[in-house]
This record gives structure tokens, sequence and C-alpha cells, in this order.
């Protein structure tokens, strides 16, 4: 589909991050401005997501010198939201929900944008695509830290998760081994293993619990058993928030309601209490939540975000609308938006990632 929209030439370009945050939407946004700048277009910065087209006296013009010095700094200068889906807009009403995807186009219009780049996850992408068939000319760049977005090998926040949540490990197996304890740690990812799989090789983990392979609580409490009996008298347990037993169901802190999705959580305590009644060895566990996806993004981040706004920026100015842009080592590439909406790249159970941990004596609870 060819957007109505578009024009020629390209002078305006409205920028906006929506989702949960991730280390390294600051980079983006500094790369867009500043790429923007540099071929002598405006970014117009819009507030909280699409809120910004909703919402009047919700933008600002963003020139390179307001973008100095946030590189290196977490969260999003332009804010975000993952409630604001302007085609199902959460109102305090007994209607419960409120239809402005026409408002934000009528907006897009009003304050003069040539293009959208819309930075975000699964939710913000199905978004756009929305508004991309409504005719919005605009390129996206894939956001968040459970890398589980399709066609794209990383997302930036990844890395910086995975380094965080490495750290934690690191800092958990002291403890576990003075006190000779088992440690369960839960880390993010929604439905996909990415960040525990990685943080969980990464730490040098013993059992690492993804939802992509259901677990065998007797199996993981045998591995610990079976530890203790050649002197490790401690374990390390790194579980993704969306793993759950065989034939069980994922934990969760909160059901969805309306457009709002399930919160996941409450499975390390679940392992945690399994686990001691299972092998009598004291068991703590440790929800890293939140902390994931705070502070500096890693230098990996920050090269990832820079050149996702910089490409997008190229894409914008040569008109290849409707698209993602992709890290396809050593390449950034464009995808269609349509062979992402709908999909969740989880870890391929013939990875080699998976096979690696398996090799370093992990158990994966199977
Ligand atoms: O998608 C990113 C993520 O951090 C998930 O890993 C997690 O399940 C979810 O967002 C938490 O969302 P919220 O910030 O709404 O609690």
């Amino acid at each position: 589909m060819s957007a109505s929209f578009a024009k020629t030439s390209v002078k305006r370009i409205g920028l906006l991050t929506g989702g949960g945050d991730a280390p390294g939407l600051n980079a983006v946004i500094r790369a867009v401005v500043k790429s923007a700048a540099h071929h002598g277009c405006k970014t117009i910065g819009l507030e909280d997501s699409f809120n910004g087209l909703i919402e009047p006296d919700r933008c600002r013009v963003l020139a390179p010198r307001d973008v100095t010095g946030i590189l290196r700094i977490g969260g999003t200068i332009l804010g975000t939201t993952n409630r604001g889906n302007p085609f199902a807009f959460p109102i305090e009403t007994t209607v419960g929900t409120r239809d402005y995807s026409e408002r934000c186009v009528e907006m897009f219009q009003e304050l003069k944008l040539d293009a959208l780049v819309v930075i975000g996850g699964d939710g913000t992408l199905s978004i756009a695509d929305r508004f991309w068939q409504l005719g919005i000319p605009l390129v996206c760049v894939p956001k968040t830290i459970d890398n589980d977005i399709p066609e794209t090998t990383n997302t930036f926040g990844f890395d910086t998760a995975v380094s965080f949540a490495t750290d934690a490990i690191d800092r958990l197996h002291t403890t576990a081994e003075a006190h000779h304890r088992v440690m369960v740690v839960e880390v993010m990812g929604r439905y996909a293993g990415w960040i525990a799989l990685y943080a969980g090789v990464a730490g040098g983990a013993d059992v690492i619990l993804i939802p992509e392979i259901p677990f065998d609580l007797s199996k993981v409490a045998k591995h610990i058993v079976d530890r203790d009996t050649f002197g490790a008298r401690f374990s390390i347990v790194v579980v993704a928030e969306g793993a759950k037993p065989v034939g069980g169901e994922v934990s969760v802190v909160q059901p969805a309601s309306g457009a709002l999705v399930e919160r996941l959580g409450g499975i390390a305590a679940r392992v945690a209490a399994q686990l001691e009644e299972a092998t009598g060895k004291e068991s703590r566990f440790v929800v890293l939540g939140h902390l994931q996806r705070g502070g500096a993004p890693t230098s990996f981040d920050r090269m990832l975000a820079t050149r996702f706004g910089a490409r997008a920026v190229e894409l914008v100015l040569a008109g290849q609308f409707g698209t993602m842009i992709a890290f396809h080592p050593p390449d950034i590439v464009a995808v269609p938006l349509d062979r992402i909406v709908g999909r969740t790249k989880n870890v391929p159970l013939d990875s080699d990632v998976i096979r690696t941990a398996r090799a370093m004596g992990i158990t994966l609870g199977d």
C-alpha cells in the first residue's frame, strides 16, 4: 500500500516513543534529530507516544542542541506509555475506550508533518501499521529489552538488560555459595526467553527456565541435589517471567483487561518454594523487574540505537514508508511492517545458544 499523505520532499518529521521504555531510546531520538538536521529537516517530538497526536500542545521542535548529552541516558525525553492506543484509547466513562485515530491523522496534517518515525515494541508497531494503512507515511524503529521482535537479530535495550542481569547473577553467586543456598532470579522477557538464556549463560547459572521449554520441577530439583553430591552446595536458577511448568500456566500478577495486556510475574517465588520443598535446601528468590530497563545503555546498544535512528531518517528521505528498521548483521536494513505485526520472535529450540547452555551442564528443566 502506498501512503496517501506522502510528499515528495520531506521537511518536517514527527518522532515518538511508545510502549515500555528501553535503554537506548534517547540515543535513537538524538540520532534522528541530528541526522534530520544534517539533511535539512526539522524534527517535531511528540510526547507520550501517540498521545502527542491526540492532545493539543503535546509536541515540540527538537533541535540538535536539545539532544546534546542524552546519548548515555536511560528512559526517553519524549515520555512514553503502553496505555495510549489511539484506536482503543482508555477513557473513564462507561464506554471504556474511544477511537481517536481520526484525530491523530488530522493532527498529523495540522502540524504539517511529512512523515513519522515511530520507536516502539510489538504493541506500538501494530498501531503504527494501522496508521500506515490509513495513509500516514511512517518508518518504525524496533525497541524492547525482550528482543522478541521478528526480522531483526537484536533490538536495542536487550544488551543492557542482559548486562544488568548478568551482573546481578554474579553478585548472587557469592551469597548463594556462602550460605549453600538455591538462589532463584526472575528476569523479564514476556513470552520469550532471550534475557534469561543470555544472562544465564553469561552469568554461569546452573538452571535456566524459559517460556519456550516448559519445565519439569523434579528434574530441576534432581540437578540441584546432584550438584550437592559433587561438592557444589549452592545453585543459581534463572527463570524468565514467562516460564511455566509442563502442563501449567504462566504466573500473572494482573490479568489482561480492556486494551491492557496481562502483567507477568511471580514465577521465581513459586519455583523457590517448590525447590526448597523438593531438595530440602534453603532457597531465596529475587525479581530484577524494572531495574533491567533502567540506567545507561551499553556501548553495543548505543551503537545499534544510533545506527537505527540515522537509517530511519535515510528511509524517510528515500520515501521507503511502511517499513521497520532491522539489524541483519553487519547491515541495517528495512523490512515491510506487515512481516512483523502479530508475530513474536521466540528462542528457536535448535539455537546454538541452547545447545551451548546444555554443553555447559546447564539444566533447562526438560
Ligand atoms: O516488554 C518489556 C517489558 O519490560 C517486559 O519484559 C515486561 O513483561 C513488561 O514490559 C512490563 O511492563 P510494565 O512496565 O507495564 O510493567
